[in-house]
């Protein structure tokens, strides 16, 4: 029953109180989260866990690259490429988050976007307020502490799922401690600032970051996206597809 608590309480929480995570209540979640199930159970994972200075330190970078990257991004195209190639503007994760999405899951990453404008009172032709709400991510949305998630890149998509089954262990167990969290793929968007400030195997690549925290009471927080019907995600058997076709 606890476990279904958790589930239903659980969402990504863009909003936090100002307040240490006690390293022990730290250290017991993580390893709540270890009972994780994963492939062969090898748990091809890594946490890079920042508080602190260094938490501050790193979010000072990704902040600084974001504003040079979003001022750039509104540049004339020459000016574009030229900061591109001199600043540290580009992204240089491991990995890729800017997907294009194709058609069919547009409209739901769309309303998601829109969905949290909206609860945040942000007109949608406001960029520049839309611009800060996307800077809230490398603050952490306040959080005192981030952790940042490193897969092992040989084993292809399998140790993103391992890690996503650890990750939303991670998730139901703060719950439990009283905890908020919100995995953010942006924060795999620049990987240099978490790359220089701890030991990292070569194998081992950027998949998100997640921002953990006491939840503070604010709006944001209310927001969760409706989810698909069962029946949307459930494919028909052919059968009975060619029977509704007929
Ligand atoms: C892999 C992954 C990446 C995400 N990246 C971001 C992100 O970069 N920024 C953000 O604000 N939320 C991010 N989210 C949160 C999703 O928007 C959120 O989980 C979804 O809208 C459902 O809402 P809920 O978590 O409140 O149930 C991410 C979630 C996942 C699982």
């Amino acid at each position: 029953m606890e476990l279904i608590n958790a589930l239903n309480h659980r969402r990504s929480i863009r909003h936090y109180h100002n307040i240490p995570i006690p390293s022990g209540v730290m250290s017991r979640l993580l390893k709540q989260a270890l009972k994780a199930p994963s492939s062969s159970n090898v748990q091809p994972y890594r946490l890079a866990v920042a508080s602190g200075d260094v938490r501050r330190a790193i979010s000072d970078e990704l902040c600084e690259r974001y504003d040079r990257a979003s001022s750039v991004s509104r540049m004339p195209l020459p000016l574009k490429l030229w900061h591109g190639v001199t600043g540290k503007v580009l992204p240089d994760g491991d990995y890729n988050p800017n997907v294009k999405y194709p058609k069919e899951l547009h409209q739901r990453k769309f309303e998601c976007g829109m969905g949290l404008y909206e609860t945040l009172g942000i007109d949608r032709e406001d960029y520049a307020a839309r611009d800060r709400q996307m800077r809230r991510n490398f603050e952490f949305f306040g959080a005192p502490t981030v952790i940042f998630v490193y897969v092992h890149d040989k084993l292809g998509r399998y140790s993103a799922l391992d890690a996503g089954i650890f990750l939303q262990s991670l998730m139901l167990a703060a719950v439990d401690e009283g905890l908020g969290t919100c995995t953010q793929a942006a924060l795999a968007i620049w990987g240099g600032p978490v790359r220089e400030r701890f030991e990292i195997e070569a194998d081992y690549k950027l998949l998100c970051g997640v921002s953990i925290g006491y939840p503070a009471a604010h709006p944001v927080n209310e927001y969760q996206p409706a989810r698909r019907d069962v029946a949307d995600i459930q494919l028909r058997l052919r059968d009975q597809a060619n029977r509704a076709s007929a």
